[in-house]
């Protein structure tokens, strides 16, 4: 069975890290477009490192939840069969467990060398602008994808799903594309469990609402029989 899995910030929501668009989700406090573009980035690194340092510094506090977990159990069983694609940029999925995960707009814990073009794992700020671990200059950048920005390897996710018998959507609004698009490249069937009804529940097969960490150990356990 080829199951491709879609996680948004929903799925973290019971860990702790706040979503973008519910009530006091993130983008209540701030403007995207002053911390989440490369023209902001341009504008006042300052503001975008503090950002994203803030979010980077609260991952060892909150811990993966069951949901986390229950798709890292559905991964040891289906190994290569599931492609589990997240919007999200903490590190939730592979501390619970998960082994391949394509992180489609980047991670918190990574830095980008703008200099010389390395990527590299990133726990500490990034404010006080420290030397590239490659080049030495001091030219890091969240390595997180923007708005403005291309998505990490969607031809990868368009060719799983136009294969998949199965593609599962969790805890996203179904606003910001390509994500929102995914339900349609899907030559299989379709399933989105959410808390609340997204932009895109009409064009799935089957939709169940609840807490992420009830729907998705449920589901798993469903699939593995
Ligand atoms: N269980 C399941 N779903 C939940 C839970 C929960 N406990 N809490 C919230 N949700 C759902 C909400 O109903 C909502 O549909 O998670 C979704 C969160 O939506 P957003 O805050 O828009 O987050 P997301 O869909 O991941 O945003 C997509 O937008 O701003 C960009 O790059 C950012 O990756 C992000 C992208």
């Amino acid at each position: 069975m080829n199951i491709v899995v879609l996680t948004g910030a929903g799925i973290s929501a019971e860990s702790g890290v706040p979503t973008f668009r519910d009530a006091d989700g993130l983008w209540e406090g701030h403007d995207p477009m002053t911390v989440a573009t490369p023209e902001a980035f341009a504008a006042d690194p300052d503001l975008v490192h503090r950002f994203y340092d803030e979010r980077r510094a609260v991952l060892p506090r909150v811990q993966p939840n069951a949901a986390h977990r229950a798709l890292a159990r559905l991964e040891a069983a289906l190994g290569d069969d599931l492609h589990l694609v997240t919007q999200n940029v903490d590190d939730l999925h592979e501390r619970a467990g998960s082994r391949q995960v394509h992180h489609m707009h980047g991670r918190l814990r990574a830095a980008w060398c703008t200099a010389c073009d390395s990527r590299h794992d990133w726990g500490d700020p990034l404010l006080d602008r420290p030397p590239c671990p490659t080049c030495g200059s001091r030219t890091l950048r969240p390595d997180v994808v923007w708005f403005g920005e291309v998505p990490h390897d969607m031809d990868v996710v368009e060719e799983r799903l136009w294969a998949c018998d199965l593609f599962v959507s969790i805890g996203t609004s179904g606003l910001v594309h390509p994500a929102a698009a995914f339900v349609h490249w899907s030559r299989g069937d379709t399933l989105e469990l959410n808390l609340d009804a997204s932009a895109g529940s009409t064009d799935f097969a089957r939709s169940r609402r609840g807490p992420a960490t009830e729907l998705v150990p449920a589901w798993v356990d469903e699939v593995l029989g």
